[in-house]
């Protein structure tokens, strides 16, 4: 087996609970979950020599460099709960993960965001609401993308549309750039799938991009098209 093991962050959270299994299925590296309440996971996967879980904070950078050390790759599946969240986990935790990754030698950082994060939808009725369920939501997480970007760590920042539940690998996927593209759904499941090629794919690094599904495989299947999703992509351009 190789050394090191990809981390989860925010992995009792619904988006974070799809990258672990998608992890353990694919990877044959070992998978570290973190998640600020260990007892969330149980009975949540099946045991796996490869699964580690562990307890950690991503607004705490003590806990983050305990749980970072020795780590290849990182999603940032973790999202705030509660109004007032959004400033200390959207973006500031997201700041932390940056810099500590850096500072212990991780390889790349995958962050989920979100479509409609730039300022260009200011006005955006969607993008006003997401700012009002939690206080400036969608302004933190595009503050958490440039310090993810600025800290200078290989990184993938992926923008999905709405996020649903349903099965994975029945999809075409649908991606943009510059934050123009028409609004979409993908399920937390394909968009899982994506977060763990964006680990390794050379294509994915420092690729900022935006992320929706259409019903049915495209030709040459899924795990092509999660292969291919990335050509044509350029970093610098979000
Ligand atoms: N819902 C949508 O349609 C949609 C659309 C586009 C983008 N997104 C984005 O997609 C991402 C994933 O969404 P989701 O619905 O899958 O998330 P979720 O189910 O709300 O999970 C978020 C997870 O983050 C964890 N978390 C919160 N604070 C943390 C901290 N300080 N340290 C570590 N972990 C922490 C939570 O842990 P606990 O279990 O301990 O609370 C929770 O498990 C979010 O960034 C969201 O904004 C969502």
């Amino acid at each position: 087996m190789a050394a090191g093991f990809n981390v989860v962050l925010g992995a009792a959270g619904q988006t974070g609970l799809e990258c672990v299994k998608r992890l353990l299925a694919v990877s044959d590296l070992p998978t570290r979950a973190i998640v600020r309440d260990p007892t969330k996971l149980a009975g949540a996967l099946e045991p796996s020599d490869k699964l580690q879980i562990v307890h950690g904070d991503v607004t705490n950078p003590a806990s983050l460099r305990e749980v970072l050390q020795g780590a290849r790759g990182v999603i940032f599946a973790a999202a705030g709960k509660g109004y007032w969240s959004a400033a200390d986990v959207d973006f500031k935790g997201v700041q932390n993960v940056a810099e500590v990754a850096k500072d212990v030698g991780v390889e790349r950082v995958v962050l989920v965001s979100s479509m409609l994060v730039t300022r260009k939808h200011w006005l955006h009725p969607i993008r006003i609401l997401l700012n009002n369920l939690r206080f400036s939501l969608m302004d933190n997480k595009l503050k958490g993308e440039a310090a993810l970007r600025d800290s200078g760590i290989e990184h993938t920042i992926v923008r999905p549309g709405g996020l649903g539940s349903g099965l994975g690998g029945q999809c075409t996927f649908v991606a943009g750039q510059g934050d123009v593209m028409p609004l979409g759904n993908i399920n937390r499941a394909d968009l899982a799938a994506v977060c763990v090629e964006a680990l390794t794919n050379p294509g994915a690094k420092n690729i900022t991009l935006e992320l929706i599904a259409k019903p049915g495989i495209s030709e040459g299947g899924y795990e092509e098209g999660l292969k291919n999703l990335w050509k044509g992509l350029s970093p610098g351009i979000f």
